[in-house]
């Protein structure tokens, strides 16, 4: 379990953006086109509805675009692009490459690639880059799985969808907001979750409903162990936003009401990378979170990964 050095340069978010595209598709619509009922959707899943539409890049550009104008920076002051991605527009070269052209940076970029942990990820390697000495990181989760989806397999479809968040950090002279991360992985289970190159995802959902409950609490217990808070002194959990079940038996094991979660699968359905930032802005803008408050991240997907992180918010 990594322990943040003392001496570590800290950071905090200064800026933030989300993404969503305007084509909305409601579960009544999904009922038209395949066996399935706006009911067993929302009963097994919590989803209502989900946007689909634009490419990696464009739905980065419009959330990095978004999370600048808020840090009020000059896009040339940022050092380096970190885009969590697991639908890139090419094989070659990095969609983080079109992201960094498109925003007008000047700086290295390289896209993540750990499926719906991938923003955890992406966002304790920007910090890592700042520990290293540099000053400004943009950090972007995007997914376009509606690109990789069979839209006539209702065991996937009613699920996956598109989005975007994005958030500039920044260094800080005290400790920062990252105070316990983890990361994990166990790729012999690669065969539950998989979409080949140019094919279309397949799933395991009940198996992968099984390994994310076990997965997400393992997680989320080494992050606050390594931040040396116990799980009742968490005021928000962003979880990766697949199933509420999951959500509510990861909580039930972690003894966190439901109450002091973030949610927002209902209008966005699975948007892997950009799941966790689109429910952590929506809860900043609902002022769900206030200076000082622990936020809990808890990401889970193909791999299968899992990653946390725990924040304390406005921490400088
Ligand atoms: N609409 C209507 N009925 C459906 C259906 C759908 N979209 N999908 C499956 N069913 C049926 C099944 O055929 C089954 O019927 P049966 O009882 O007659 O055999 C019944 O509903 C129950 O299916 P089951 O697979 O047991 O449902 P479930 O409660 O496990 O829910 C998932 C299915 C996929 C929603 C759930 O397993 C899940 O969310 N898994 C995790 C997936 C995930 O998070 N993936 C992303 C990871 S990052």
């Amino acid at each position: 379990m990594p322990v943040i050095p003392r001496s570590a340069i800290g950071a905090r978010f200064i800026g933030w953006g989300t993404a969503l595209p305007e084509k909305v598709v409601t579960n009544e619509e999904l009922s038209k086109t395949m066996d399935t009922t706006d009911e067993w959707i929302r009963e097994r899943t919590g989803i209502e509805r989900r946007h689909i539409g634009g490419t990696t890049a464009s739905l980065s550009i419009e959330s990095g675009r978004k999370a600048i104008q808020m840090a009020g920076i000059d896009p040339l002051s940022i050092d380096a692009l970190v885009l969590s991605t697991t639908t890139p527009d090419r094989t070659v070269p990095a969609t983080s490459a079109a992201v960094q052209h498109g925003l007008g940076l000047r700086c290295g970029a390289f896209d993540v690639n750990a499926a719906c942990s991938g923003f955890v990820y992406a966002l304790v390697t920007g910090h890592g880059l700042i520990a290293m000495g540099m000053k400004r990181v943009l950090v972007i989760g995007t997914d376009t799985l509606s690109r990789i989806t069979d839209w006539t397999d209702r065991n996937t479809a009613i699920l996956f969808a598109d989005g975007s968040g994005a958030a500039v950090i920044e260094a800080v002279t005290g400790p920062g907001q990252l105070m316990g991360w983890d990361f994990d992985a166990d790729g012999s289970l690669e065969e539950l979750l998989y979409a080949e190159i140019g094919g279309t995802l397949h799933m395991d959902g009940k198996e992968v409903f099984r390994r994310a409950v076990r997965i997400m609490v393992d997680s989320a217990e080494k992050s606050l162990k390594a931040s040396g808070l116990t799980a009742n002194e968490i005021d928000l959990v962003v979880p990766h936003q697949a199933n509420v079940r999951i959500i509510e038996a990861a909580c039930k094991r972690l003894d966190i009401p439901m109450s002091k979660t973030a949610i927002v699968l209902q209008e966005t359905g699975n948007t892997s990378s950009a799941s966790i930032p689109l429910a952590l802005f929506d809860a900043v803008a609902n002022s769900r979170v206030k200076s000082g408050d622990n936020v809990l991240l808890v990401g889970f997907g193909a791999g299968m990964t899992a990653a946390s992180a725990v924040i304390k918010w406005n921490q400088s």
